[in-house]
């Protein structure tokens, strides 16, 4: 019996090198409405280019995935500031995700690994982890079925928030939910921003 693409393929943490295939990432994950991806160009001009911009940062992390030596998919995570937020920032505490699977490998499972072992990755980093969808997107029952819960709407978004008591490893000592340098200053809203393509 074939394997489930999601069982043969590769799995690694995101690396700097991986930086030209996030923007790839985005551009699948941006609606133009045409049924055509954006192109690189235009979502870098975009605010959602906040997601790959200058990666990779000291604390951004992901996973990549690959099938026959070229990659597939990839989901990552960054802390954003409280002055320029993420689209599903709920604390600058907090890492913001992006999960994209390139349209041919869609629907094998390649996502919720990508997704399961992000959040094995954040545990390790943070006390939660969180994300902007669409509310017609119906990878929300994805996020539902690994623990996301809906904290906020913001235009026809939905905010979506998964949080544990204590890292698994390498965590502060701190119990605050305060990211190293930060200011602890609770949940920004980002009311009069674009809302986020996907
Ligand atoms: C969301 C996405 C990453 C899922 O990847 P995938 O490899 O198809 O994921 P899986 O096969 O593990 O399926 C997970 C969920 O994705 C959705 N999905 C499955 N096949 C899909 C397809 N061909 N197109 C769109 N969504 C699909 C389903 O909701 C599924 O959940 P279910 O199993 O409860 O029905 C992928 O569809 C994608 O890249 N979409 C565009 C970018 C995007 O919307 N990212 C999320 C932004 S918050």
């Amino acid at each position: 019996m074939t394997q489930p693409l999601a069982e043969t393929a590769l799995y690694r943490p995101l690396q700097a090198g991986d930086r030209a295939f996030l923007w790839e990432m985005l551009r699948w994950a941006v609606f133009t409405g045409s049924g055509e991806p954006a192109t690189v160009e235009a979502v870098k001009a975009l605010p959602l280019s906040a997601y790959v911009d200058g990666w990779m940062r000291p604390d951004d992390f992901g996973i990549l995935a690959s099938a026959g030596g070229a990659p597939i998919g990839a989901a990552w995570a960054r802390f954003f500031p409280e002055s320029t937020p993420g689209y599903g920032q709920v604390s600058s505490a907090i890492p913001d995700l992006s999960l994209s699977v390139l349209p041919e490998f869609r629907g094998q499972g390649v996502g919720s690994t990508l997704l399961a072992r992000l959040v094995h990755q954040a545990r390790q980093r943070a006390y939660g982890l969180s994300l902007s969808v669409s509310q017609n997107n119906p990878v929300r029952s994805l996020y539902r079925r690994l623990g996301f819960d809906v904290v906020d709407r913001r235009g026809d978004s939905l905010v979506m928030l998964i949080t544990w008591d204590t890292m698994a490893t390498n965590g502060p000592s701190s119990t605050s939910l305060v990211h190293p340098g930060e200011d602890p200053t609770p949940c920004p809203r980002i009311d009069g921003q674009a809302a986020r393509a996907t």
